[in-house]
């Protein structure tokens, strides 16, 4: 049975989670990496935020040029913010390197260019998370102190089955506790690497080696035989929905009408099909607004346009004028000949409309 997110898993006994995690570690882990050379809180930090959205493969190049450029925190601290970001160039995520940059300074600043020693100090400084502040202390300072990366909550929420998108905050809480209670009270730095190793080697995200996994024969989520359920992915909304009436107005030249939209709004600058709010309003707009009569009224059958946050429900009334309306009544009105396409921003189901409608003219 999985665990749900509010009931608290009953835990193996930590020592012997973790005697299992480090002795793997010892065969199976990593230990040549760049940032595991020279250990030092400087070169540790810049490696864990190099690696925050990035794969190891991709960091180590741009860690070693880092490292050559700016071998210490005074000099990164003293570089301009440009050499540093040009130094993350094609890494992404500048943020992180702007607050590697601040981070840098306010260490050389407020702390005479020595890390603090603790986990609620670091956890104060620009770009450093509670996460990344137990990596920085476990691996350099050899402190005790959980981490609660990607890979661990993987390792985490397989090993219990813990139902819930770790993304809230009871999951995430439930998972804390976890990971402080398994922390071992001694080999901080490999227990911190290994279980980093074991989440981005063994237990990956769509296909763990679970024949190979130390922890196999105690883990719940592979009990339940879909391991790659957990972590739970993050519940996904119910859009909500909206209604509109668009006139497709036609003239007896075979034009349609368009307007331009506000540059605010959806289909923002682009050319569609006036808008009313129900079908009774199409031909009371035809003939009051543009001063136009009709000849031929159809109400077409509604179909949905989804935006990034919500469904539109559209209807289109077609409405096939009898004679030309007077004069073009303003800038943002257009006569579209289908027959001669004008270089104009279409809105999506305007472009549809118009090709179905065209399709079907006799
Ligand atoms: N990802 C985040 N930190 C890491 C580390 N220290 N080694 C390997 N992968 C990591």
């Amino acid at each position: 049975m999985p665990n749900s997110s509010k009931t608290k898993p009953a835990l193996i006994d930590p020592a012997a989670f973790n005697q299992t995690v480090l002795t793997w570690y010892d065969q199976h882990g990593r230990k040549h990496l760049p940032w595991q050379q020279h250990i030092s809180p400087y070169r540790v930090w810049v490696s864990e935020i190099m690696l925050q959205q990035t794969q190891v493969t991709t960091v180590i190049p741009y860690f070693e040029r880092f490292m050559q450029r700016f071998p210490t925190i005074a000099d990164l601290a003293a570089a301009t913010q440009d050499e540093v970001l040009h130094h993350w160039t094609g890494l992404g995520y500048y943020a992180r390197g702007r607050n590697l940059h601040k981070c840098a300074q306010v260490i050389c600043t407020e702390h005479a260019g020595d890390f603090p020693k603790s986990v609620d100090a670091l956890i104060q400084l620009p770009g450093i998370g509670r996460s990344t502040a137990g990596a920085i202390a476990s691996i350099s300072m050899n402190i005790e102190a959980p981490i609660l990366d990607g890979n661990v909550k993987r390792v985490l929420t397989r090993f219990y089955a813990i139902e819930g998108w770790p993304g809230t905050s009871t999951v995430e809480k439930n998972l804390w506790e976890i990971a402080t209670t398994l922390t071992p009270n001694h080999h901080h730095r490999e227990y911190t690497q290994a279980m980093m190793d074991l989440g981005a080697t063994l237990c990956t995200r769509s296909k763990p080696a679970c024949g190979i996994c130390p922890l196999l024969p105690q883990c719940q989520g592979h009990k339940t035989g879909k391991p790659t359920q957990f972590p739970n992915s993050k519940p996904k909304k119910e859009k909500p929905s909206k209604e509109t009436v668009l006139v497709m107005v036609k003239n007896p030249k075979g034009e349609w009408l368009l307007q331009q939209r506000p540059q605010q709004g959806i289909w923002g600058g682009l050319w569609s099909f006036p808008e009313v709010a129900s079908v009774d309003d199409a031909l009371t707009w035809v003939e009051q607004v543009l001063n136009g009569k009709s000849e031929h009224i159809e109400t077409l059958a509604t179909f949905r346009h989804t935006f990034s946050h919500y469904h539109l429900y559209i209807t289109p009334v077609a409405i096939h004028l009898a004679s030309l309306p007077a004069a073009v009544r303003e800038a943002a009105d257009h006569w579209y000949n289908p027959m001669q396409p004008s270089a104009l921003g279409l809105a999506a189901p305007v472009k549809t409309l118009l090709n179905t409608l065209q399709k079907d003219a006799p």
